[in-house]
């Protein structure tokens, strides 16, 4: 495997994503600068840490179905990390969350304020870049960007608030997960295509694609949140459960209600105790539902495949489908 993460990448498509993904690191560190030492240290606290950069990887590949590589598309690309970065920040002091790329959260380095502010000095700066672009595509990719925002904390409130007007559990589920995760992972795609001067049906493909890889990714985070160490995922297993936040494991063990399950359901049904939860993961982890929730990114993978049929064959799109295949083995 290549450091893309991309299994079976076209040679000469991995040496211009390698170079496009080295820009983007580079800008992406140099627009957090600013006056106040404090913030730009917190900024880098995660930047520095690491991550996947799914989302400007999106961005660039989305880029190749266009008809112009330019530096806008790393602009945009940088644009979709620093979202998504601000969004860390503020996730994990709603998740109360302890660790984040492998290092203690910045709200447990800091406070909650500084992480909170620090989200906040991300987002003005994913701001200020979008400003930078081309004119031609400003009015276009600022009303994207604030769509996208508005979509993510709409999801991420309807997670606190729990399904309500007759939805169900799953259906509110996939909602939040659409809003919160889908929303920017689309727009990273649907970004990268609109800079390159794509046809509009492409970028229509593109965005409808990086949307359910958004479902995708956050359906095997949530397993992951479950089924893997510390170690591999940078994050404290069972945030989730300890949060009480349904995820697809939980809810389809509940929907099930099998009578073998009747202990277990009753306790994710109640505020888990962290000496509860040990044993809660362990039960999780050899409970057939995992492999229920693993059916399910199967067919949301192939799904996403099939959304790519129009789209001109080319290792890009190779590339997309690919990535797609390793985003479900991720969590296996
Ligand atoms: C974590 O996203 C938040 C979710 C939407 C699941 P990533 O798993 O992409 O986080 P990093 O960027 O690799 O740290
Ligand atoms: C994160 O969701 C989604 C956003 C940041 C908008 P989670 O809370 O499930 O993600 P992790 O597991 O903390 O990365
Ligand atoms: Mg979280
Ligand atoms: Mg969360």
């Amino acid at each position: 495997m290549n450091k893309l993460g991309i299994p079976n990448l076209d040679k000469q498509l991995e040496l211009s994503l390698i170079s496009d993904m080295e820009k983007v690191e580079k800008l992406l560190r140099t627009h957090i600068e600013g006056e106040y030492p404090l913030v730009v240290e917190t900024s880098r606290h995660l930047i520095n840490a690491g991550g996947k950069r799914l989302r400007p990887l999106l961005s660039i590949l989305a880029g190749k179905f266009g008809i112009e590589e330019t530096d806008e598309i790393i602009k945009a690309a940088v644009v979709c990390e620093l979202t998504h970065l601000a969004t860390l920040y503020h996730d994990d002091v709603m998740d109360d969350a302890v660790l984040r790329r492998g290092v203690t959260s910045a709200n447990k380095k800091w406070s909650n304020a500084v992480a909170i502010l620090t989200g906040d000095y991300l987002f003005s700066k994913a701001s200020d870049l979008l400003a930078d672009l081309k004119p031609e595509f400003v009015q276009e990719a600022v009303h994207l960007q604030a769509k996208t925002f508005e979509r993510l904390v709409i999801g991420q409130i309807n997670e606190t608030q729990g399904a309500s007007g007759g939805l169900k559990q799953i259906d509110h589920y996939l909602k939040v997960v659409s809003d919160k995760t889908g929303s920017l992972i689309g727009t990273s795609a649907r970004l990268g295509a609109i800079l390159a001067r794509a046809k509009p049906e492409i970028v229509d493909i593109l965005t409808k694609y990086g949307e359910k890889v958004g479902l995708l990714f956050q359906v095997s985070d949530d397993l992951i949140d479950i089924a893997s160490s510390e170690m591999d995922s940078g994050k404290t297993p069972g945030t989730d459960l300890r949060e009480g936040i349904p995820t697809l494991v939980t809810l389809y063990v509940i929907e099930a209600n099998n009578p073998e399950d009747k202990e277990l359901i009753s306790k994710l049904n109640s505020k888990i105790s962290d000496e509860e939860l040990p044993a809660i993961i362990k039960q999780l982890r050899s409970h057939k539902v995992l492999q229920q929730v693993k059916n399910y990114l199967q067919q949301v993978a192939d799904e996403s495949i099939d959304l790519l049929a129009d789209l001109p064959d080319c290792p890009a799109k190779e590339a997309l489908k690919n990535l797609t295949y390793s985003l479900v083995s991720r969590s296996a």
